[in-house]
């Protein structure tokens, strides 16, 4: 397969950056294994849509069924691996004087990978919290398949993760929105560009003058504003990118 093509513009700008934003979704993680959210579900989740089993609705009605689908999920993370396009990241942190890492994702594989000071705009998988106090509980057994009780209160626990309908962390999304405020450059790697406010995060960045790059596959609502759009898998091009960087 040969080497996606980066843009000698793109390395330049890169170069001159002061602090460059990157901002990703599902997809990064996808070569790891990891099913991006809008992926098929497979095995006994199939049956199931993932945006009406993450919603507080869902889980007052069957905490048990969210309870052991976020199990599911976990278990399935707990075996997979930072990929290039993660251990890329991480290199090109130390490239530049300011680097913001946001992620729309819980799995917790950018931490893994090395990055530091990452801002989860949608909680953790691997964080558990306490249905009523929202306190996050470090410690908890879990017993059969039903959510464990809250060491505290006696409600139940459940994902430290957003679910539909419910608000974003505050110190998360404004950390993130003035990151791009301020930065020159933000990739936008991974992300179907759906889902608000996250999805705004690339165009502030836009509005504010930095050059936006989208690493994607397939084209997304952001692909005709951005500056760069280069399509291809976030595993190849990251490392090519790094390659070229540092060259
Ligand atoms: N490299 C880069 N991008 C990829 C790759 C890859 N190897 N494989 C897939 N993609 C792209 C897909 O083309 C798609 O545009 O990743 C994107 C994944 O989109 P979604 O599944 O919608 O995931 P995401 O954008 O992170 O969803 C945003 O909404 O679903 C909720 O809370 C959930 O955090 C999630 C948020």
């Amino acid at each position: 397969m040969s080497s996606p093509t980066i843009p000698h513009q793109l390395i330049e700008k890169i170069k001159q950056a002061q602090h460059i934003v990157v901002f990703t979704g599902a997809g990064i993680s996808a070569e790891s294994g990891v099913p991006t959210f809008r992926d098929a579900q497979t095995g006994l989740w199939a049956k199931y849509d993932p945006l009406e089993l993450a919603t507080p609705e869902a889980f007052q009605r069957d905490p048990k069924l969210v309870w052991e689908w976020y199990a599911w999920r976990r278990e399935k993370i707990n075996h997979v691996k930072p990929n290039a396009g993660h251990l890329a990241l991480v290199e090109l942190a130390q490239q530049v004087p300011q680097f913001t890492l946001i992620t729309q994702n819980v799995d917790g594989l950018h931490q893994q990978a090395g990055s530091q000071n990452v801002i989860e705009l949608h909680g953790n998988i691997h964080r558990i919290k306490c249905a009523n106090k929202q306190n996050v509980v470090e410690n908890w057994q879990q017993l059969d398949g039903s959510p464990p009780e809250c060491p505290l209160c006696g409600d139940h626990l459940r994902p430290d993760i957003v679910w539909f309908g419910e608000a974003l962390p505050v110190d998360a999304i404004s950390n993130a929105f003035a990151a791009a405020e301020q930065c020159d450059v933000l990739f936008s790697i991974g992300t179907s560009s759906l889902v608000q406010p996250a999805a705004s995060i690339p165009l502030e960045a836009l509005q504010h003058g930095a050059t936006v790059v989208e690493i994607n596959p397939n084209p997304t609502p952001l692909t005709e504003q951005v500056t760069f759009s280069i399509l291809g898998q976030a595993g190849q091009i990251l490392p090519t990118l790094i390659r070229q960087l540092t060259a």
